[in-house]
């Protein structure tokens, strides 16, 4: 169920050059059930930023009351959350979205694949299915050496590949070079990132199972105002769409035109 709630700040860090990792506590945790669900933070009372800011789920810690986002402090509100303390409070509208269908059997490879600020959801994600016995490799595309993290936490789940666009750490250029290079065998693909990098994915493995989170501008988050719309693919006349806010943000592979 969505929920809104004052919740408070526990920690906030920068993990990476302008990347700040915030964990949050409240009762709205016990909503939060599927890795790829989003919130809606009000970051300010001032009539400016007035909208709320869509973030991802990064991590959930039910036992605490805690998740986790990890977000690029490079617009006005964001550098304006990035100041924010541990003890001080932040309105959040959440879960929201329809995160990764998990159920898998145990023993089955997945390969999740992320680039930039896309990479926080798949966290989650890759915790739940390993937790169910399948096997996960990890494909992360970065700009640089220093907007990389996490690194150590995905490596602890499963083998872990990263690209940067500068050939600073990893193998040089983009999410598609380390798997032109691996040669991965997989059951599911997973994925979140830039719309370049999904369409790749998608054109790369037209037959494969598998779900691409998309990163939309967006307004109400809930499914009211069409900020978010993107065609279905299967549709000759071109009238038929879905709200990335609340029938997404995660989709089929070739289910929407991205
Ligand atoms: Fe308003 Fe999706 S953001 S409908």
């Amino acid at each position: 169920m969505i929920k809104q709630e004052k919740m408070k700040i526990s920690s906030q860090r920068e993990i990476a050059s302008q990347i700040f990792e915030l964990s949050l506590e409240g009762e709205l945790v016990n909503e939060m059930k599927q890795p790829g669900q989003f919130v809606h933070l009000r970051i300010s009372k001032s009539i400016e930023p007035l909208l709320r800011r869509p973030i991802s789920i990064a991590e959930i810690d039910h036992t605490n009351k805690r998740f986790t986002m990890i977000y690029r402090a490079d617009g006005k509100g964001t550098r304006i959350l990035s100041h924010k303390k541990a003890g001080e409070t932040i309105d959040v509208l959440g879960p929201l979205g329809n995160g990764f269908p998990i159920e898998r059997k145990k023993g089955e490879k997945a390969l999740v694949v992320g680039g930039g600020i896309g990479v926080p959801p798949l966290y989650e994600l890759s915790k739940q299915l390993v937790k169910q016995g399948v096997e996960v490799f990890h494909v992360l595309g970065h700009e640089t050496a220093s907007k990389v993290f996490y690194m150590d936490e995905f490596s602890r789940l499963g083998k872990t590949y990263v690209a940067t666009v500068d050939g600073s750490l990893g193998t040089k250029g983009f999410v598609t070079d380390v798997l032109e290079q691996e040669d991965l065998s997989f059951d599911c693909l997973y994925s979140c990132g830039p719309m370049p990098m999904l369409k790749a994915l998608e054109n790369k493995y037209p037959a494969i199972e598998g779900y691409i989170s998309l990163e939309k501008r967006m307004g109400c988050g809930i499914g009211a105002c069409f900020a978010c719309v993107c065609h279905l693919a299967d549709d000759p006349s071109g009238t038929k769409y879905r709200k990335v806010c609340s029938d997404g943000p995660v989709f089929k592979i070739g289910e929407v035109i991205i």
